[in-house]
This record gives C-alpha cells, sequence and structure tokens, in this order.
C-alpha cells in the first residue's frame, strides 16, 4: 500500500482567492523578498565564485563564519544540499551519522548520505522536545568491530520542530561525541531563531560543534541559500563534494547580497515572529474544544493535530477562507502550520474562518506568523467563539 505523501504544495489560488488576500501560515519558506532585498540584489557586485571571485559571496561567507565562531563557510543553494556536503566530508563510506528520528537530515532528506554517500544513518528516538541523551549516544556507538559501521559523526538540530534545545544537553552530547572520538555536526536551519529566541549569540550555541548547516531561506527571506561552516580544512573538502554535488554557482553573489541585507536587518525581526506566534497560539489555546502544548511553542512553529480523518477536511476548509495551513501526514500523522514572511502586499486585517466540526477538531495547535503586520486579526466562528489579535 502507498501511503499518501505529505503535502507541501498547492493551496495557493483556492475559491480564486487572490493571493493577496491569503494569509499564508505553510512555512517559513513561503516567502518574498522585500523591497530592500530586491534592491540589494539589483545591485549587488558579483563575479564568477567557481573562480572564488564573487565579492558579494565572498563576504557573506566570512560574515557568516564569523557570526557562528568558525573559520570558514561555504554558501549552498539549499540546506538539504548543504546538509549532505556536511555528512559526506566528515565521513566515508561504511561509517554512520547517529541522529534524532525526527531530525530533517534523517526524515526529509531522501536519505541522501546513505543513497550518495555509503553512510549509514543510526536513528535515536527523540523525546517530545526532539531532544537526545548522551545515554542514547552512548548506547549506540558502535564498538570497534568488524561486524559494525564505524560510528564518525553526530548530527543535531537546533530549533526541533520550532523548539529550542537545551543548550547544557547540546553541550554534553558534543562533549561525549568528541571524547568517543566523533565528529559533531548541527542542523541549524534555524540556529538564527535559537540565538534570538534565548539572547545567546549563534557562536556560543555551537560553540565547540565542527560544522554547521546554517538556512537564509527560512524565516530570513532569502529566495535561496544556505551556508555550510567549521574549519578551512573542512570547508575545502566541502567545496570539493558541492562540486560534486553540482553545486558550484558562478554570479551567485545576487543570492549573497539578499544574504548580506538579512543578516543587517531581518535577525532581529525574528522576535517579532516569535511574539507574535506565541500570541496567536495564547489566544487559540484559550478557545474551547482546542487545545495546545504552550511549551512546545519556543519561537516560529505552532503544530495542529487534528484526528486523521479531519486532516484533509481542515485544511481544505481553511484554504476555502483564506489561511493555508500545512499539510504532513506520513510518518507521525502530523498537521502543521509554520510562520511565513507575508509578501509585500498589504494583508487584510480581518479573516473568518468558522469551524464547522463541533467537536474537538484540533487537538494541539502551533502557529506562528511572520512578518504579518501588528494588529491583524484572525476571527474563528461558528461554534467556536474566539477572536486573536496578533
Ligand atoms: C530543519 C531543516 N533542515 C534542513 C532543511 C532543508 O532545507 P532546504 O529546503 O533548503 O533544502 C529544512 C527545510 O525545511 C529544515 O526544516
Amino acid at each position: 500500500m502507498t501511503k499518501p505523501s505529505s503535502s507541501y504544495s498547492g493551496m495557493a489560488g483556492r475559491q480564486g482567492i487572490a493571493d493577496k488576500d491569503l494569509i499564508d501560515y505553510r512555512s517559513d519558506t513561503v516567502t518574498q523578498p522585500s523591497a530592500g532585498m530586491r534592491e540589494a540584489m539589483a545591485s549587488a557586485r558579483v563575479g564568477d565564485d567557481v573562480y572564488g571571485e564573487d565579492p558579494s559571496l565572498n563576504l557573506l561567507e566570512a560574515q557568516v563564519a564569523e557570526l557562528l565562531g568558525k573559520e570558514a563557510a561555504l554558501f549552498f543553494p539549499t540546506g538539504t544540499m548543504s546538509n549532505l556536503a556536511g555528512l559526506l566530508s566528515h565521513c566515508q563510506r561504511g561509517e554512520e551519522v547517529i541522529v534524532g528520528d525526527q531530525y530533517h537530515i534523517y526524515r526529509d532528506e531522501a536519505c541522501g548520505a546513505s543513497v550518495l554517500g555509503g553512510i549509514a544513518m543510526h536513528p535515536l528516538q527523540t523525546d517530545a522536545r526532539g531532544s537526545i541523551t548522551v545515554e542514547q549516544l552512548a548506547a549506540a556507538i558502535k564498538p570497534d568491530d568488524p561486524h559494525c559501521a564505524i560510528s564518525r559523526l553526530l548530527c543535531l538540530e537546533n530549533t526541533v520542530g520550532g523548539v529550542l534545545q537545551d543548550q547544557a544537553n547540546i553541550d554534553a552530547l558534543t562533549d561525549y561525541a568528541h571524547q568517543q572520538g566523533l565528529l559533531v555536526h548541527m542542523d541549524g536551519a534555524r540556529l538564527l531563531h535559537a540565538a534570538v529566541a534565548q539572547d545567546i549569540s549563534p557562536a556560543r550555541l555551537v560553540r565547540n560543534i565542527d560544522s554547521v548547516s546554517l538556512c537564509l531561506s527560512k524565516g530570513m527571506g532569502l529566495p535561496l541559500g544556505s551556508v555550510l561552516s567549521g574549519t578551512k580544512a573542512f570547508i575545502q573538502r566541502a567545496k570539493r563534494m558541492r562540486k560534486l554535488l553540482g553545486g558550484g554557482m558562478r554570479q551567485a553573489g545576487i543570492i549573497g547580497a539578499a544574504g548580506l541585507y538579512a543578516l543587517e536587518h531581518h535577525i532581529d525581526r525574528l522576535a517579532d515572529d516569535h511574539r507574535r506566534a506565541r500570541t496567536l497560539a495564547e489566544g487559540l489555546a484559550a478557545i474551547d474544544g482546542l487545545t495546545l502544548d504552550l511549551s512546545t511553542i519556543d519561537t516560529n512553529m505552532m503544530f495542529i493535530t487534528p484526528e486523521p480523518e479531519d486532516h484533509t477536511a481542515l485544511r481544505l476548509f481553511l484554504a476555502d477562507n483564506g489561511v493555508l495551513i500545512g499539510g504532513q501526514s506520513p510518518p507521525a500523522g502530523w498537521w502543521f502550520t509554520w510562520t511565513s514572511m507575508m509578501p509585500p502586499s498589504p494583508v487584510p486585517s480581518i479573516y473568518s474562518a468558522s469551524i464547522t466540526n463541533n467537536g474537538p477538531f484540533i487537538r494541539e495547535v502551533t502557529l506562528c506568523n511572520n512578518y504579518l503586520p501588528s494588529g491583524t486579526t484572525i476571527s474563528m466562528a461558528g461554534g467556536i467563539p474566539a477572536r486573536v489579535v496578533i
């Protein structure tokens, strides 16, 4: 039997609702470059990056390396490619990555490291906050035995589904991995969210971690782009891997300039997203029939988990009322909604959505908001009297 695939796509334009009238909560990736970012891109100084001659990209890489306290950095078109090149640069065929079973590297990257690199993956069950423990790691590391894969790399993630990872635990996992001869990679797709939410420098969050992949296309407004960082020697290897994966680019400084713009103008704005996500979550949590674990709303994400049979009905219903939320079925049967940097067009101030199912339609709600003007109101009616102002 074929399970339904996760539905990332295709809700915009339903019922003839103009794009500008939609509130799009599907992801913090469904963003549009702001006017300032477009100007920065249009006037970017560029060169051929395969020759190492793109000044904007070189500057972006240097700035990210400094931000994360690493020696060097390398730009990639996507976070998936950046993670993959990182893993391929750390591990040889027959070696093993130990990784949380809910982490993107294990769940959502088509097993690239195994398919293309002959690298085994040992998943560890994450807890409700997306964390793994030193005890789990210790039990997973293989002995020096020809029957076993060679444990080489620990992969962490922060944030995990918007949830902050406990820094003492990250430090303990990193120290233990190093004591055991493993290297450590951090999928920091949303590391800047973690830094802003805790008011801790990004460099501190990844101190002693060998490599970090940071996405600039999530919540930061870039059309594309991730940056891998680590030692100079590691980045040299990663450059070879990027070429091998077909990711050498030419005048990529047009995107590099967008990255520089985002580093200067967008990091602080993440705090607005977090505040709005929490306000919205608190409002939704007060609705009869909705339950919501506010303890998991640390940054910009909220998750809704209705009964499986309600997934599609709820999503279509909200879409018909101009509210897009994400949907992902396997493996956990989750329905989720992520933040989105809204398009520059004005967002109407009032939305109505009637939830006609009178039962406790939604078990857990995680909504998030990014760049939605303050004062936007979402009202839900039809058996669930509620009004949430963010
Ligand atoms: C935690 C995490 N890591 C990595 C990625 C991969 O990024 P990309 O979509 O740019 O390949 C994503 C994408 O959503 C992500 O959420």
